[in-house]
């Protein structure tokens, strides 16, 4: 979620993009967010990809099992630890390119989603990757929504980005300063005083 806002307000063409789909899609900002129109908008779901691209890479290991295993053609012996680089292939030109942010896609564009790894694959994969799903998507689409996000003044955008680590996990070595105003016209008072009565 930070880095989703994070590449949103480094790129703000993409947040005014985002905006007018989610006020296209929800005529009243506060109103009721349904999860199976969240799901059908190419936009936010993009963003939510892209970032989860960028900013979720893990390196789990496994063990070859009893017999060894054949991996891509390759005979790997029992007991040989192996892992899938997620970050490395999610950010591979061979699966990826140009980078979508800032060059836009073009004619030649590869997007080999087949690659995105994020919640793993397979038998031991993330079972709560619909629910993360959701909340992702319902979470920004209020922020979207009812706020308007800019940097604090000074805050280097570069040198933010330089600190993105994917390693074993997403480190974040210098701290976001971001601004965060109620947008005009949206009354905050009302969504709390429904809640409360929820
Ligand atoms: C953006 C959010 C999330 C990401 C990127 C993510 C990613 C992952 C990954 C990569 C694994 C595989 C771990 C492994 O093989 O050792 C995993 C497993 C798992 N995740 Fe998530 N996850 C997310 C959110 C959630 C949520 C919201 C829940 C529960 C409500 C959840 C529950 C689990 C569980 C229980 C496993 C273990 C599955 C197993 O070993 O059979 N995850 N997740």
């Amino acid at each position: 979620m930070a880095l989703c806002c994070y590449f949103l307000v480094a790129e703000p063409h993409y947040y005014v993009k985002l905006r007018a789909e989610l006020d296209a899609a929800f005529p009243e900002p506060l109103g009721h967010l349904a999860p199976a129109t969240l799901a059908t908008l190419p936009f936010l779901n993009g963003a939510i990809h892209e970032v989860l691209r960028l900013g979720s890479p893990y390196f789990l290991p496994r063990v070859a099992g009893p017999g060894g295993a054949k991996i891509d053609g390759r005979y790997i012996p029992e007991g040989t630890i192996v892992a899938l680089a997620a970050y490395s292939q999610q950010t591979s030109p061979d699966n990826f390119y140009p980078e979508p942010m800032p060059q836009g896609l073009g004619p030649d564009t590869k997007t080999n989603k087949a690659v995105l790894a994020s919640f793993s694959f397979g038998p031991h994969s993330c079972i709560g990757k619909i629910l993360a799903w959701q909340e992702l998507r319902y979470c920004l689409s209020r922020v979207v929504l009812a706020f308007d996000m800019e940097f604090k003044p000074g805050f280097n955008v570069q040198e933010f980005r330089d600190g993105i680590l994917n390693m074993r996990t997403t480190l974040l070595e210098k701290d976001m300063f971001m601004k965060v105003t109620r947008r005009a016209g949206v009354d905050l008072d009302k969504v709390f005083a429904t809640l409360e009565t929820q």
